[in-house]
């Protein structure tokens, strides 16, 4: 049973294969944390509970008296605000005398097989009620009646654990939730480094790593959606923890709006790991018998290293948080017409690039931006979801029938949350656009943000898609989300749930994506939001990829792509070759070939051997497609440590093939090159494809792989692969 309950030391433990974490409920019914780290058979760590003597003013609690207990002085399992503990708390409610202090203590727990879902939110799941074990904790405050559920399910073969809470208003009178994080951490040391992804567009997902200081630190965001700037993931490594070595805790949330992760070092030298919603723009009102729920946080542990944690978020995401038809299926490969036409395309034009694509081994066309209302440019029509026959002349059918007659597939986009200030949307409901009153809205991209907090507006949207998605015969949605939102209100929302309105609309925008993907569970969603501005474990359960950035240069995207595979799969990974100039096609094609890999390009204006290059590509990568999508990566030498060069590998999962991609970055040095690969049967023997040349899987990853006479001049790349063979 991966969940147990001891009676005699009132502990819960929660194993997976090689983790185990452990609650107690201690005297006076507080619920404290013992134990995070790698499997323990026991189910007690003595000496973890109380710090008392260590604290520092820190009241003590009333019943067990002077140095007795100390809220501030030990590992609390979910903080609360005002009730003796002073570091960052996990929640706060305001009760209706006005003040916030919050304590809650145990009052029973339910353990059962399976994961349920959350009610209105995404979040991962169970294949089979034998793949994940919950446990349910109850808890209450006494003196407000404030009643909470602390969900841990747990994914043993994994090594995950899925954390969310819910909180029910259990009296007869209003109360006002301040905050309420997904996730509660305490960690006894502080010695570890925090490492999270930075970024700006175009630029998304740099890794960022320092050493944890006495006070809160971390990263959040409040731009309206997880962002561009900050990514809802962080993790605690050891001091000098690498990709194979240490101990390493990753935490991401599975929500697409505002976030903060925090950590807090206290005088005692432990650390407090909070995850959840950004509680500075958030605040929630619960009638009597009301329940609100935090998005969930997906929390992993591990000895060996970041590259190990990284897998394990790949192999869960991969299995427990993509659904759909695209979970398992070949994804088909796509041309996209954004950079090679912008708005400028008609259906003649379509129809030549699909021409082009099709003798490339292309077999989807996306028809970008510009195919509605009078869309020429982005200063209007987004709201007009209906088919601009100026452009499309005979209509939205014939182009499909023509795509299709070719023998591609055929992709539309839409930017379902946007209104533009020029489109009959917005002439006919000024009031949608998302504004607080008597104040002109910042515009963004020309944009306002539409108000998906109200149902009205939803569904106005909803007809409008639904009239498109069920006449034509459409196989692939981008969705995007081209601005943050400022102005945050909503004409229908009360003074006082004026702080619900950024979840409220999170929860509007997941409304809509749940209808689509329910309603056409054969088309393949991409979410997008001016690249990877919300590339975030929520949008995973609707969309199995997602655009990681509008940035193709392949050396920049060596970057956003070693950032992004921190603890997103590369079967999510939106990577497609443009006609940029900064390396050859042979890169652009070997970096693109870790995503989802497709074009962005006039095909028409191909040279004969670049259009040679894409087509061996193209089939380099539907040979590969099991491996790179399924397989384990290795993040062998990154761009973020060594300026001169990057490299990576993927093992599939039964260890029978590796494939082996270099970039040089800056062809400074080496004209010798060594390389030791990883993931291997060391036992075994494989050969290397191109040289025939067999060498055992401990020699490749102990002595390494010898590349000599490579010239890898600047922006040059390299492949290899290696199939396991008798020697
Ligand atoms: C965003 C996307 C691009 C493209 C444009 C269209 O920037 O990231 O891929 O779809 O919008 O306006």
């Amino acid at each position: 049973m991966p969940i147990s309950y001891n009676e005699k030391d009132r502990t819960f433990k929660i194993d997976t294969e090689k983790t185990s974490y452990i609650i107690q409920v201690y005297d006076e019914n507080y619920i404290l944390n013992l134990y995070y780290g790698a499997y323990i058979p026991d189910s007690y760590v003595p000496g973890r509970a109380i710090r008392a003597a260590n604290a520092s003013f820190s009241p003590a609690d009333p019943v067990m008296g002077e140095n007795g207990f100390s809220p501030d002085a030990a590992p609390m399992e979910y903080a609360t605000i005002g009730a003796g503990d002073f570091r960052v708390s996990a929640l706060e409610i305001q009760n209706s005398n006005g003040d916030n202090v919050t304590d809650i203590r145990y009052c029973g727990y339910k353990i059962y097989d399976g994961k349920k879902d959350i009610p209105q939110l995404p979040s991962s799941y169970a294949n089979s009620d034998s793949e994940a074990q919950t446990l349910e904790l109850y808890a209450k405050d006494a003196v407000t009646g404030a009643a909470v559920t602390l969900y841990y399910s747990v994914f043993p073969k994994y090594d995950v654990i899925a954390r969310r809470v819910s909180v029910t208003n259990g009296s007869s009178r209003k109360m006002r939730i301040g905050r309420a994080f997904s996730l509660c951490l305490d960690l006894p040391e502080m010695d570890y480094d925090l490492i999270s992804l930075h970024g700006c567009y175009a630029k998304e997902r740099n890794i960022e790593r320092r050493r944890l200081g006495h006070g809160i630190q971390g990263v959040s965001s409040r731009r309206g959606s997880s962002s561009h700037v900050q990514n809802p993931f962080i993790a605690l490594a050891q001091r000098g923890a690498d990709e194979e070595h240490g101990d390493v805790y990753g935490f991401n949330l599975v929500y697409s709006g505002n976030f903060a992760a925090l950590v807090e070092c206290d005088y005692n030298c432990t650390s407090r790991v909070v995850m959840g919603i950004d509680p500075e723009t958030f605040s929630w009102t619960l009638e009597s018998g009301e329940t609100f729920d935090t998005p969930e946080a997906i929390m992993v542990y591990t000895p060996s290293g970041i590259g190990e944690m990284s897998r394990i978020f790949h192999r869960f995401y991969n299995n427990n948080l993509i659904r759909g038809r695209y979970k398992t299926e070949k994804r088909p490969l796509l041309i996209n017409s954004w950079e090679a036409a912008f708005f400028d395309f008609d259906d003649d034009k379509l129809v030549a690039f699909a021409k082009e694509a099709k003798k490339l081994g292309v077999e989807m066309l996306v028809m970008d931006d510009g195919w509605f209302g009078n869309r020429n440019d982005d200063t209007c029509s987004l709201g007009d979801w209906y088919v601009n026959e100026k452009k499309l002349k005979g209509g939205l059918g014939d182009l499909i029938r023509r795509i299709n007659d070719i023998g591609l597939k055929f992709g539309i986009w839409y930017e379902p949350e946007m209104i533009s200030p020029d489109s009959d949307l917005f002439r006919a409901h000024p009031d949608w656009c998302v504004h607080v009153e008597g104040r002109k809205p910042m515009l963004g991209r020309n944009q306002y943000v539409i108000d998906m907090s109200r149902k009205d507006v939803r569904d106005n949207i909803w007809e409008q898609m639904y009239k498109v998605l069920s006449e034509n015969k459409i196989d692939y949605l981008k969705w995007d989300f081209n601005r943050n939102i400022s102005d945050a209100d909503s004409a229908l929302l009360p003074p006082e749930r004026k702080k619900e309105f950024f979840h409220r609309f999170v929860s509007g925008t997941y409304d809509l994506m749940n209808r689509l993907i329910t309603t056409f569970p054969n088309i393949l969603f991409e979410n997008c939001s001016g690249g990877g501005g919300r590339y975030d474990p929520a949008m995973l359960c609707y969309s199995p990829q997602i655009w990681a950035s509008d940035n193709t240069d392949a050396i920049d995207r060596l970057y956003i792509q070693f950032g992004t595979s921190m603890c997103y799969p590369a079967s999510s990974m939106g990577a497609h070759v443009s006609a940029n100039r900064r390396t050859g096609y042979e890169t652009k094609c070997n970096v693109a070939r870790w995503g989802t890999f497709g074009l962005e390009l006039d095909p028409t204006k191909l040279t004969e051997d670049e259009a040679g290059i894409i087509r061996r590509q193209i089939g380099e990568y539907h040979r590969n497609y099991e491996l790179v999508n399924r397989g384990d990566l290795y993040r062998l030498i990154s761009p973020f440590e060594n300026p001169r060069m990057a490299a990576w590998q993927f093992v599939s999962p039964d260890k029978s093939r590796t494939m082996l991609t270099l970039v040089t970055i800056c062809s400074e040095y080496h004209r010798r090159l060594k390389v030791k690969l990883r993931g291997l049967a060391p036992d075994a023997y494989y050969k290397n494809e191109q040289s025939g040349e067999i060498l055992s899987g401990a020699l490749l990853m102990n002595a390494g792989l010898e590349i000599n006479g490579w010239a890898g001049q600047t922006g040059d790349s390299l492949v290899m692969y290696f199939d396991k063979t008798e020697r």
